[in-house]
């Protein structure tokens, strides 16, 4: 059995997300992590965890969403964090690409965030891109909080202070994608991984182009025993117990 700790099944991305549930239980994937981003889908999140009874949720604001947020969203999180099946924070982080003006805004929400990981003991979903070494300096302000590096595709040395630091690599179909270098790294990070799909996005190959989904979980999960030479059955083991250790389910 595997679990997709990582994806936004949001109605506005999917039909019928009844049927993409029941498509990733025909493949192995029978539980959910569902991460927020804003104040809308963290209402959505909350909502939904409750209808389904595999499906776990985290609530967060996304860096991207930096911008918009308002003290209320902040208020909502940190209202629901205890409740039953929402199990961490997420996802938060740290994101250059796009916009480099509003770096010290982003940092402030992070850091809001991260203090609520620390007061209520809660697990951290964590998005880093073009932001590594701020995102590293920030995490070790807060020792007593860990989680996931959501998305991981940095390098070696990275991931290994990384885990030091006590975090678990979210590995999704980045990994299957040609011109990734995550492959060659797989023998030296296993087993401090989790399986992903940050559905919608990411589609593994060679499904790139439609629409991702939990079920692909498992075309992740055999590229990765393939490269390792392990068992499915050894792979969803490891990855569950990892999953225990940062989520508690
Ligand atoms: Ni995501």
């Amino acid at each position: 059995m595997f679990t997709d700790t990582h994806c936004h099944l949001y109605d506005e991305y999917y039909d019928d997300i009844n049927l993409v549930i029941n498509r990733a239980f025909e493949n192995e994937v029978k539980r959910f992590i569902v991460d927020g981003c804003d104040g809308k889908s963290n209402i959505e999140v909350l909502k939904k965890v409750k209808e389904n009874s595999m499906m776990f949720g985290c609530l967060g604001i996304h860096p991207e969403s930096v911008l918009d947020y308002s003290e209320s969203d902040i208020d909502f999180i940190e209202k629901h964090l205890l409740d039953d099946k929402i199990i961490g924070i997420g996802e938060i982080g740290l994101d250059y690409h796009y916009t480099k003006e509003d770096k010290k805004a982003q940092q402030k929400l992070f850091r809001l965030q991260l203090s609520l990981a620390d007061k209520y003991h809660k697990p951290v979903v964590i998005h880093s891109r073009d932001a590594t070494q701020d995102t590293i300096n920030i995490l070790k302000e807060y020792p007593n909080v860990s989680g996931v590096i959501h998305s991981f595709s940095m390098s070696l040395e990275v991931a290994r202070e990384f885990i030091k630091m006590g975090y678990k690599l979210g590995i999704n179909g980045v990994v299957t994608f040609k011109n990734s270098h995550l492959k060659e790294i797989l023998k030296e990070i296993y087993p401090e991984i989790i399986l992903e799909t940050d559905s919608p996005y990411l589609t593994p190959h060679p499904f790139r182009g439609m629409k991702n989904e939990p079920k692909y979980i498992l075309n992740i999960a055999e590229f990765i025993t393939k490269e390792l030479n392990i068992t499915r059955e050894q792979l969803a083991k490891i990855t569950n117990k990892n999953i225990k250790e940062i989520f508690k389910i």
